[in-house]
């Protein structure tokens, strides 16, 4: 589905990702796991058209998306969570969600959607008159998450989703994530929490200083010495 091939990014003269490749097959969940600063918002903004690769190339259901602007990846399926969630904090839960649905046209399909992000995110329901602003961390993430789908993704890029969230609720939202990906959504997650993105995830990738380091089923990443010394706090 999603086939990134040896991609150089910058940030002037800073380079952030060197010779990356990656691939997401269709229906399932990846995740890059990788320390701060490893290039792992990097990698999801390029995929997203936020930044433009200088090398290599991206290649989405068999065409080339590198250096197409942003609104058009959307458009052609890709939804990008970003890290910190990013709402609109002035703005109403439901107004956020309406948002997400920006660059669709079909009402009744909007409609339907945000009942189904409702029924998937029953706070957001309870609170869909609220300024975003004043939902804790975790309905922020929610709302985030909630608003991608809003776009009628089929692949869905999380960027740190567990992010500051106290553990009952990160197994929240990782349930969620499961729960997307079983409605036929497929999902590039990019997470510091390798233990939990590794017990969700069917595939993973290990980021270091903008390479790909390592690469495996989750299972082989969770057994291997390497990732269990460096990401998996030694267990
Ligand atoms: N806007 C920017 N200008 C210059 N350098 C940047 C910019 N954004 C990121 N970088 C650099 O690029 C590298 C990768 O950053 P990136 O944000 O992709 O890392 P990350 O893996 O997402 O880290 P974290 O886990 O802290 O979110 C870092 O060395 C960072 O300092
Ligand atoms: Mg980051």
């Amino acid at each position: 589905m999603l086939k990134i091939n040896d991609i150089d990014v910058y940030y002037g003269n800073i380079q952030a990702l060197r010779g990356l490749s990656i691939e997401v097959n269709e229906g399932e969940i990846v995740t890059l796991i990788g320390a701060n600063g490893a290039g792992k918002s990097t990698l999801l903004k390029t995929i997203s058209g936020l930044l433009k690769p200088k090398k290599g190339s991206i290649e989405y259901l068999g065409s080339s998306i590198d250096g197409k602007p942003a609104q058009t990846i959307v458009k052609c399926g890709i939804s990008h969570v970003p890290e910190g969630r990013r709402v609109f904090s002035n703005m109403t839960v439901e107004e956020n969600l309406e948002l997400g649905a920006y660059l669709r046209k079909d009402r009744d399909g909007i409609k339907k959607d945000m009942e189904h992000v409702y029924e998937l995110f029953p706070r957001l329901l309870e609170r869909r008159k609220q300024l975003s602003g004043t939902l804790s961390g975790g309905e922020q993430q929610m709302l985030a998450m909630g608003r991608a789908l809003m776009s009628k993704p089929k692949l869905i890029i999380l960027d740190e989703p567990s992010m500051g969230l106290a553990p009952l609720m990160v197994k929240n939202i990782f349930n969620i994530i499961e729960m997307i990906n079983k409605e036929g959504v497929t999902v590039l997650l990019v997470e510091q929490n390798a233990n939990m993105a590794l017990s969700v995830a069917h595939r993973a990738y290990v980021l270091e200083t903008g390479s790909i380091v390592l690469s495996g089923t989750a299972k082989e990443l969770q057994e291997s010495e390497e990732v269990k010394a460096a990401y998996l706090g030694g267990l």
